[in-house]
C-alpha cells in the first residue's frame, strides 16, 4: 500500500454503485460538491479518501477512480444497525438537531460506534505519510481525531462537522459527552457551519472536560494524554456555484424546465421543496401551511402546484418510517381535497434525481420552500439561487438553517409559526419581478465568491497555518 500526504475520511466514499451495461457491478463518482472541491487538492498532493463503499458485509480492495485513491471500509449488517442507524442516526442526529425527535441512548450502540471509529482510524494510519494532513468529516466519525492524534502525533488533523453542534444544555444529555468532546479535540482545527456551533462546542469543552479556552483556541488540562491545542471556528460550506450556474444556461435544461411547467398544466405559480425525507426538514410544517392556504383560498387551487421531492433516506430507522407515513397521509389529504381531474396541487416524488433534472426543477419553480426546523447549512437553498442567474424566483428560507446567515435577502421564516409562514409564502408568490431580481442578484454575488472551493481552500489554509509545534509545551 502506498502512502498519501492528504487523506480525507468520511462515512461514505464519493462514489455510487452502478450496474454496467454488461451486467457487472461498478462505481460511478457521486455528484457531491465536497469531492468536486477536493479534487484539485487530491490530484496535486497524492490524495486518498477513506470511507464506506455502500455495500453490506463486503470487503473490497482499494482502487483508483478519476485521480482519487479510494480506500473502502467494510461495514456488516450489525455495524449498520448499531453504528450507522443506531448511534449515528438515532442518537447523534436527533440530539444535534435540537431533539426534534427524542434521541435514544444505548450502550451497545456506543460500543459499536467506538469500534467502527477505530476501524476508520486504522485504515487512515495504514496509508498516511509522515506529517500527512488528514481531514475527518462529520458526526459519524467524531472519535477519529483523537485516535489519530494518540497513534501519530506527526499528523496534521482537521475535522469538519456538517451538521449543527447543539447547545450545552442539550449536549449534556449524552452519557458519553466527555468522550465525544475529547475525540474532537484531538484535531488541530475543528470547523463548524456557524459561529454558534463553534461557541457551543467550546462551551461544552469547558463545562464537561478540563479544557480551558481563549478566543477560538482550546487548551487541554495538564494531565491530558493529548497535548495539542484545538482551534474551533466557523467555515460555512457552499456549492460548486460556477457548475450550477453553467448548467442553468444549458439549452437542454432550459427546455426541460419549460416542459416540466407545461406538463403540470402551466400553473401561474410553481412552488418547490427538495429534501431528503428527514424530520429535520420541516416537510410537515410546510405541507400544513400549504394545505391551509388552499383550504382558506388564499391561494387558488387552479393557480398553484407544489412539487415536493422527498428523496428516500435512512429507511431502516423507525423515526424515518413514521415520518414517511405522516407525510404521505398529509399528501393524500391535500391532493384528495384540492385536486381536480385536470390539475394537481401537489406532486409528491419519493425519489432522487440526477443534478441536471434538479436544475431543471429549480428553473421551472417560482418559489423554493426551505422550512427546516434545524439544518447545518442547506445546500438546496444555495443551489436554487445559483440556478437563477436569470434573476427570477424567490427563496423562502428557514431561520434555522446555516444558509440563513449568508442569504439574508431570502424571505426568512420561522417554520414553527404556521400563520407567519403562510403570510411569507403569500409574500413570495406575490413578489414583483424587480424585487425578485434585486434579491437574487445580491445572493448570487455572495455565492459567486463563496463557493465550495473557497470553503475547502480556506479550511485547509487555516489548518496549514497552525504551527506543527502548537502543543502546550511547543
Ligand atoms: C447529511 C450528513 C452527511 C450524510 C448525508 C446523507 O448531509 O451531514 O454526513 O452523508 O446527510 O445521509 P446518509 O445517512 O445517507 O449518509
Amino acid at each position: 500500500e502506498n502512502s498519501y500526504d492528504f487523506v480525507v475520511v468520511a462515512n461514505r466514499l464519493p462514489v455510487d454503485r452502478i450496474t454496467n451495461p454488461d451486467g457487472t457491478q461498478g462505481f460511478q463518482r457521486s455528484p457531491g460538491g465536497l469531492v468536486t472541491a477536493l479534487e484539485p487538492v487530491m490530484a496535486s498532493s497524492e490524495g486518498a479518501w477513506v470511507g464506506w463503499h455502500g455495500g453490506i458485509g463486503e470487503e473490497l480492495e482499494s482502487f483508483d477512480k478519476d485521480e482519487i485513491h479510494l480506500v473502502p471500509v467494510p461495514l456488516d449488517e450489525d455495524d449498520l444497525s448499531l453504528y450507522y442507524e443506531g448511534f449515528s442516526n438515532s442518537t447523534l442526529w436527533p440530539l444535534y438537531h435540537d431533539v426534534i425527535v427524542p434521541p435514544e441512548y444505548h450502550r451497545t450502540w456506543w460500543d459499536r460506534y467506538k469500534k467502527i471509529n477505530q476501524r476508520f482510524a486504522d485504515a487512515v494510519l495504514k496509508i498516511a505519510a509522515p506529517n500527512a494532513t488528514v481531514w475527518v468529516h462529520d458526526y459519524q466519525l467524531q472519535l477519529v481525531p483523537q485516535m489519530l492524534r494518540l497513534a501519530r502525533p506527526d499528523l496534521k488533523i482537521g475535522f469538519f462537522l456538517h451538521i449543527p453542534f447543539p447547545a450545552a444544555s442539550l449536549f449534556s444529555q449524552l452519557p458519553w459527552r466527555t468522550q465525544i468532546l475529547q475525540g474532537l479535540a484531538g484535531a488541530d482545527l475543528v470547523g463548524f457551519q456557524r459561529e454558534t456551533d463553534a461557541s457551543n462546542f467550546l462551551r461544552c469543552l469547558r463545562r464537561f472536560t478540563g479544557y480551558s479556552t481563549k478566543g477560538d483556541v482550546a487548551t487541554p488540562p495538564a494531565d491530558s494524554d493529548m497535548q495539542n491545542l484545538c482551534r474551533a471556528n466557523a467555515h460555512p460550506i457552499s456549492i460548486d456555484t460556477k457548475t450550477i450556474a453553467k448548467l442553468s444556461r444549458d439549452p437542454q435544461i432550459i427546455a426541460r424546465a419549460a416542459q416540466i411547467r407545461h406538463e403540470l398544466g402551466n400553473p401561474k405559480t410553481i412552488m418547490l421543496g427538495v429534501d431528503r425525507l428527514d424530520y429535520t426538514k420541516g416537510i410537515r410544517h410546510r405541507l400544513k401551511a400549504y394545505g391551509e392556504l388552499l383550504t382558506d383560498q388564499t391561494l387558488r387551487a387552479g393557480d398553484v402546484c407544489l412539487i415536493q421531492v422527498a428523496s428516500p433516506s435512512r429507511e431502516n430507522v423507525e423515526s424515518y418510517m413514521e415520518l414517511r407515513d405522516q407525510v404521505e397521509l398529509m399528501v393524500g389529504q391535500i391532493t384528495g381535497q384540492h385536486d381536480t381531474l385536470s390539475h394537481t396541487t401537489l406532486r409528491y416524488l419519493h425519489q432522487s434525481y440526477p443534478l441536471r433534472e434538479m436544475i431543471a426543477m429549480y428553473l421551472a419553480a417560482d418559489v423554493l420552500l426551505v422550512t427546516a426546523l434545524r439544518d447545518g447549512m442547506n445546500l438546496v437553498a444555495k443551489e436554487f439561487v445559483a440556478a437563477h442567474q436569470d434573476g427570477r424566483g424567490v427563496l423562502v428560507l428557514s431561520e434555522y438553517t446555516g444558509a440563513a446567515d449568508q442569504l439574508p435577502q431570502a424571505v426568512l421564516v420561522n417554520p414553527h409559526d404556521i400563520d407567519g409562514m403562510k403570510a411569507k409564502i403569500v409574500e413570495a408568490v406575490q413578489m414583483n419581478e424587480s424585487e425578485q431580481e434585486r434579491r437574487m442578484k445580491r445572493m448570487n454575488r455572495q455565492l459567486a465568491v463563496n463557493d465550495v472551493s473557497k470553503w475547502s481552500n480556506d479550511f485547509l489554509a487555516a489548518l496549514a497555518e497552525i504551527n506543527a509545534a502548537s502543543s502546550v509545551h511547543g
